[in-house]
């Protein structure tokens, strides 16, 4: 069988100057769009922290194809991470940096028990600052954060150095 690093790298779109000028944007859409490709990525997520997971966090939007997914495939509890104002009752918000401004991240707290173990899961890893909040998210919220899955790492934005210790698997990385 083929490896999901290489239906990562065969179905990946990437469109210059969207949605600004000077971004090139990295479309993971047609990976998910093959059943196959799909059915790959998800079993590679699972697999690389087998075992060592009792839920995923998939952070909104595109994380949530994920994380429902793994959660689905590893049988364990899946926790959506929004984007804020989203999330009612009591949330732990955490702001995190863009490009041009702020934005925040959510979680409900009180979902898992304490300690629990949790792999955090997105499509990609630029900056890292969504992945940064995420972790702040989890470790405020009193589980214990496993590591990253991603299907794409941009690495010349060096967001694994922003993620200190935490084991981060990339399907593959450019
Ligand atoms: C994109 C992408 C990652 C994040 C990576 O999400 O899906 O979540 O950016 O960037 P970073 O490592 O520099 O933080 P975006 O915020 O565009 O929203 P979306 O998933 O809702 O489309
Ligand atoms: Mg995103």
């Amino acid at each position: 069988p083929k490896s999901a690093a290489s239906y990562v790298e065969a179905l990946l779109a990437s469109y210059p100057d969207f949605p600004k000028p000077d971004i090139l944007f990295r479309d993971l859409n047609p990976v998910f769009a093959d059943a196959v490709a799909f059915r790959a990525i998800i079993d590679d997520l699972a697999d690389q922290h087998r075992g060592r997971f009792d839920a995923v966090a998939g952070i909104e939007a595109r994380g949530f194809l994920l994380a429902a997914a793994v959660g689905y495939a590893a049988n364990v509890a899946v926790l959506a991470v929004r984007k804020g104002g989203k999330l009612p009752g009591t949330v732990l918000t955490e702001e995190y940096e863009l490009e041009y401004g702020s934005a925040r991240l959510e979680l409900e707290i009180g979902q898992l028990p304490a300690g629990s173990r949790v792999l955090i899961l997105d499509d990609v890893l630029a900056t890292g600052g969504t992945i940064a909040a995420t972790s702040r998210l989890i470790d405020r919220a009193g589980y214990t954060l496993t590591g990253v899955g991603v299907v794409l790492e941009l690495t010349d934005l060096h967001g694994r150095e922003r993620l200190g210790t935490t084991a981060v698997h990339a399907i593959m990385s450019i």
